[in-house]
């Protein structure tokens, strides 16, 4: 595919190459993309403009991977195909979610408040996979908390909380396989996790001790910087295990005792939605004049409105800039602006032009900080959304486009629920929201949190009305399916296609490695001790440990760089010589026996004058493990 000239983005992608080889099988309708917020991944995969600068490009090799990645999982669901059943079951899950927006939270009508007893969603979704035997084949799960255990000093790769619950699953059900090798599947998938950090000590002033501003976050000594939030470990490691481990227990109780079975019919649905809804520039017409159809929702249970406004062309505030107190914000920007800084406002007017009467108005209360649905030639953030649901018997997926907060979602299950139920052939429908979904586009808030701007609002990119907004779409979508499922929705605009000659990558390409004289690429610097005590207190992989089989005289891998226990650090240096350094943090169940540690990766070096990428490996002496003794 190098030769295109044209460059999908992701979904695009994997459907074509599903298209290639499955032909219709897998389609736009019932095929659904949902990542996970990490600040401990690849980035370079998504071409709109805004987020290529912050990966300094589109970087094709990111690409490619993860489409490789994606299809090559699908190969293997679609080879192993078998007649099964599926059970659901649901339960919470106390003590790993905190609200980091509150203040946001709290600007919703308090009657809808009552409703809940938390200011988070608890509630953890199951799915239980079996095979005709009943023999258990996977699990896949849904629950709402931000997967940024890890903290952005982080410079390892790293699937966070959720990733790491998948991967204790996997290793529970799999004994004995290596990571991703076993035939048990743990999926953990984002929901409306928009308002809701795993950090679950709260913010704190790092310098000082004394708690955040309730409002904008902020420190009275060093400001938005010095708010973080942490816990509930001593460091990001301890709290990604300690979430990991509790989202992975609660999910295990759930499947182990999921007998509600799903049964009924498969639909799947999708449309999109353009946000832009005046594209062609009537100078003359103010857009903001047409009138605001109010519309309140009489069933019993509901009391917000829905304002079926239009939505703004994208833009962020100012307080997307002062990040979370998740991370983020380097510059001193606070949360809950609601006025411009007239400092920053000058920068931006130079560099992307100062936004339109129009959309200011349109977004309002939200300073702008970027206006990027009217930045020309390129676009910086899409303006065609996908919005889809699939139906598999009584469970309604909802993939959602970006990150809902806790009481977005909650609406937005509730209309589902509501038009799915609506003509009387579906009943006790239980719906969950697949979060970041298909494309990104930020976050969605309710239009009372938007009024606060904290980070969430300032981030909800199509202005006030956006849930409002996806709440059509979406009981759009629930209607017609209601109705008996054949869609007869229109086709809708596609996003663009990307010209390959317009995408930017800054990142120069890798350069030549060096080594020191009279060495090899691989040798080991530093040796490994001769024995190890514990104490009581594959596929391709960068690392490997193994295991001296006596007996057979062979080697057995027994841990990946995908293992929790090992962390694989590449040092940059200067003069192009890099090191690596490997760690086994050796569980207390290893097996004694003899081992070595692996190291395989790749130089590039000039043969003549051409550059030329070669594998090698670096293997360090054989350590014995010993057996764990217990001491009093
Ligand atoms: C919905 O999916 C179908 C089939 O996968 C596709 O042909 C159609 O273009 C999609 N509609 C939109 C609006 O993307
Ligand atoms: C944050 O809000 C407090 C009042 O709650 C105010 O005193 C402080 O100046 C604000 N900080 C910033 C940086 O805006
Ligand atoms: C940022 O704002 C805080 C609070 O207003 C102030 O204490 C700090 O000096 C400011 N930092 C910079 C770099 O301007
Ligand atoms: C990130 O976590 C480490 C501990 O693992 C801690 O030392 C550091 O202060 C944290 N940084 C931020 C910005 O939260
Ligand atoms: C935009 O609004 C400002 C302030 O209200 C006004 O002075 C200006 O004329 C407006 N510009 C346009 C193009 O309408
Ligand atoms: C490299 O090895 C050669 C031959 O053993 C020796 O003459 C030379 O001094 C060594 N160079 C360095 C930098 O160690
Ligand atoms: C395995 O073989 C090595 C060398 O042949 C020997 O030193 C070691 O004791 C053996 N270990 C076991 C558990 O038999
Ligand atoms: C790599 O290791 C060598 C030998 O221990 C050391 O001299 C060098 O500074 C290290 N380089 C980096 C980038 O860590």
């Amino acid at each position: 595919q190098t030769n295109e000239k044209r460059v999908e983005w992701l979904k695009n992608g994997v459907l074509k190459v599903l298209q290639a080889k499955y032909g219709n099988l897998y389609r736009r309708d019932n095929v659904v993309l949902s990542g996970t917020h990490t600040h401990s991944g690849l980035g370079g995969y998504f071409q709109y403009t805004l987020f290529m600068i912050t990966s300094k490009g589109y970087i094709k090799a990111s690409t490619q991977a993860l489409v490789n990645g994606i299809v090559r999982s699908i190969d293997i669901a679609h080879r192993n195909i078998r007649p099964g059943r599926i059970y659901m079951n649901r339960g919470d899950l106390e003590d790993s979610s905190i609200n980091r927006s509150p203040h946001s939270y709290l600007n919703n009508p308090q009657r809808e408040r009552d409703r809940y007893k938390s200011n988070t969603d608890k509630q953890v979704v199951v799915l239980k996979f079996t095979d005709l035997d009943g023999d258990g084949i996977g699990l896949l799960s849904w629950f709402a908390v931000h997967a940024v255990s890890m903290n952005y000093t982080n410079q390892m790769v790293s699937s966070d909380n959720m990733g790491y619950a998948s991967y204790l699953l996997e290793q529970d059900k799999n004994r004995g396989a290596l990571p991703g090798q076993g035939a048990f599947v743990a999926g953990f998938s984002s929901s409306n996790l928009g308002d809701v950090s795993p950090n679950t000590r709260g913010p704190v002033c790092v310098n000082t001790g004394l708690p955040c501003d309730y409002l904008n976050s902020s420190c009275p000594v060093g400001g938005t910087k010095m708010c973080k939030a942490f816990g509930p470990g001593g460091d990001m490691f301890d709290s990604t295990s300690i979430i990991a481990h509790n989202i992975y227990k609660r999910a295990k109780e759930l499947y182990g005792k999921a007998d509600k079975e799903v049964t009924g019919f498969l639909h799947s649905i999708n449309a999109t939605h353009t946000v832009r809804t005046h594209t062609h520039t009537h100078t003359h017409t103010n857009l903001q004049t047409h009138t605001c159809l109010i519309k309140k929702i009489s069933l019993a249970h509901t009391f917000w409105i829905e304002t079926l406004c239009q939505t703004c062309k994208p833009a962020l505030g100012h307080s997307f800039a002062a990040g979370t107190t998740d991370g983020g914000g380097d510059l001193n920007f606070t949360q809950g602006a609601v006025v411009g800084d007239p400092f920053w406002d000058e920068i931006r007017d130079v560099l992307l032009g100062k936004p339109s009467n129009e959309t200011q108005e349109c977004h309002h209360p939200k300073p702008i900080l970027f206006n990027t649905g009217e930045v020309k030639p390129l676009p910086w953030h899409p303006d065609v959304v996908d919005v889809q649901i699939l139906l598999i018997g009584s469970v309604a997926v909802v993939a959602a486009p970006g990150e809902m907060t806790t009481m977005s979602g909650r609406r937005l299950r509730e209309a589902v629920k509501q038009e799915l139920e609506s003509e009387g052939k579906l009943k006790d429908i239980e719906v969950v929201i697949s979060g970041l979904s298909n494309i990104y586009t930020h976050y969605i808030t309710t239009y009372e949190e938007y009024q606060v701007q904290r980070y969430e609002g300032a981030s909800t990119i199509y202005g006030p009305h956006t849930l409002s907004a996806y709440l059509q779409e979406y009981r759009g979508l629930a209607r017609a399916i209601a109705q008996g499922g054949v869609a007869k929705l229109p086709a809708g605009p596609q996003p663009p296609l990307f010209e390959d000659s317009r995408l930017f990558n800054l990142l120069p390409a890798a350069a030549l490695d060096r080594k020191p004289a009279n060495s090899s690429f691989g040798d080991v610097l530093q040796q490994v001790y001769p024995v190890y005590r514990v104490v009581r207190r594959a596929d391709k992989t960068f690392v490997t440990v193994e295991i001296y089989h006596n007996r057979t005289s062979t080697w057995e891998v027994v841990c990946t760089d995908a293992s929790w226990e090992t962390r694989f650090r590449w040092l940059k240096g200067s003069g192009r010589q890099s090191n690596v350094t490997v760690e086994w943090h050796i569980p207390l169940q290893a097996a004694a026996g003899s081992y070595r540690i692996r190291h395989l990766g790749h130089a590039k070096q000039l043969q003549g004058s051409r550059p030329v990428v070669t594998p090698y490996e670096g293997v360090s002496a054989v350590f014995a493990v010993t057996p764990s003794y217990y001491h009093q």
